[in-house]
């Protein structure tokens, strides 16, 4: 049995209601002889502050850099708003992280489970068994570029720019990740930019269809200008697979793709670095596309399958497990077939279960084989 070694921080707010839930998954999995799962926790964020003053500490990072994968609760909270100096707060727990480890592609996966199709503001049968995976370049682009300024002019008017900077390399690393991921799914990768009309858009298109003809050439490989991808999104999502594009339009589209299948308390997320040379172990960081939800925290309520997910997907993507990853995710199907639901994705009137009932009711399904 293979014996992984995780990084737990399950940060502020509702963070660690739900790391406490994914736990219980581990513990099943560890149970049912799957897999053994050496865990460690640490404090990151607010939490973090209170205990030493520092959201993100080099032994956390040290910590995040040796393990398997690391798992991330959220971070921040009204407690610690508008207090302290930037570089000592909660959300440098997260951005620290990110830079430290050099997470420089963001997978959004926008999986629909079956029995919450309804619950789309698209017709259920377009959105049924749904399962895109957006990467979105992370660390350059627009959101990066010099210059960046707002300058007055002569004439008293202002002037802002923000410049778009890709390299060849930058464009060949994500998409070397997409296609990596697409081989471990449907084979396929829908690479979006604005050929048309930029640069970067020209530069993006020549680097993936040169690295697709070096060393991807069994992938199929589709172009797709970035507005007609908005377009295709909501008309007819499921001919989708793998999504690759840039900074900008990744954080665009990801918000379209993840909101196609329902309620943020659902949506994991992972942020891959690169495989050191030697070791070959790859930085990793496993999250809800959610925050700390301060308005729910200490109440049992919040939804822990987007923290489950995101243990899923850890599986998947960092441990190469695809099926223990399969089976995490049928449990979750499961309970959702058996209609528990959390309040925040519970219809009108309908008794909705705690955050410990979803939880337990998750590990219970695995271990019942589901
Ligand atoms: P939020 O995602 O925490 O909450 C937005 C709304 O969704 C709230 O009404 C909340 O109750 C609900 N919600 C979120 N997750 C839920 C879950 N699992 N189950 C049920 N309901 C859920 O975003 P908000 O309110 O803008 O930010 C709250 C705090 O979280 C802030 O301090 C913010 O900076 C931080 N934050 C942290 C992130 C991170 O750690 N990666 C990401 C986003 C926000
Ligand atoms: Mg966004």
């Amino acid at each position: 049995m293979t014996s992984y070694n995780l990084l737990l921080l399950p940060g502020d707010g509702i963070g660690p209601e739900i790391m406490a839930e994914a736990a219980k998954v581990l513990a099943a999995l560890s149970d049912l002889g799957l897999a053994h799962f050496e865990t460690e926790e640490d404090l990151v964020g607010g939490a973090a502050i209170d205990a030493r003053g520092n959201p993100l500490s080099d032994e956390t990072i040290a910590l995040a850099k040796a393990a398997d994968a690391t798992l991330f609760g959220a971070v921040g909270g009204p407690k610690w708003d508008g207090k302290g100096p930037f570089h000592l707060r909660p959300e440098i727990g997260i951005l620290g992280l990110r830079k430290a480890l050099g997470l420089y592609a963001n997978l959004r996966p926008a999986k629909c489970y079956g029995p919450l199709a309804t619950a789309s503001s698209l017709h259920a049968e377009l959105v049924s068994g749904l399962d895109i995976l957006v990467v979105r370049e992370l660390t350059g682009g627009v959101y990066f570029g010099q210059p960046k300024e707002i300058v007055t002019l002569q004439d008293g008017q202002r002037r802002a720019v923000d410049t778009q900077v890709y390299t060849t390399s930058e464009v060949e690393r994500i998409g070397r990740v997409a296609f990596d991921l697409a081989r471990k799914r449907k084979n396929l990768v829908h690479s979006a930019d604005k050929n048309n009309v930029m640069r970067t858009g020209t530069l993006w298109r020549e680097t993936i269809t040169d690295l697709h003809a070096a060393e991807f050439a069994d992938v199929t490989l589709e172009h797709i200008l970035a507005d007609n991808l908005g377009m295709q999104l909501v008309r007819k999502p499921g001919q989708f697979d793998v999504l690759v594009m840039d900074n900008l339009f990744g954080d665009l589209l990801s918000d379209v793709a993840a909101m196609l299948t329902g309620s943020l308390g659902m949506l994991p997320s992972a942020s891959l670095g690169d495989a050191d040379p030697v070791t070959g172990s790859r930085p990793s960081l496993y999250e809800p596309i959610h925050g700390s939800a301060p308005d729910i925290a200490g109440q049992g309520f919040a939804n822990p399958l987007a923290m489950i997910g995101s243990l899923a997907m850890s599986l998947r993507y960092s441990l190469d497990e695809p099926d223990l990853a399969d089976r995490v995710e049928a449990a979750i199907e499961s309970v959702l077939e058996q209609g528990l639901r959390t309040p925040d994705i519970a219809a009108p009137g309908q008794n909705a279960v705690s955050t410990a009932e979803m939880g337990t009711a998750v590990a219970e399904a695995l271990r019942a084989g589901a």
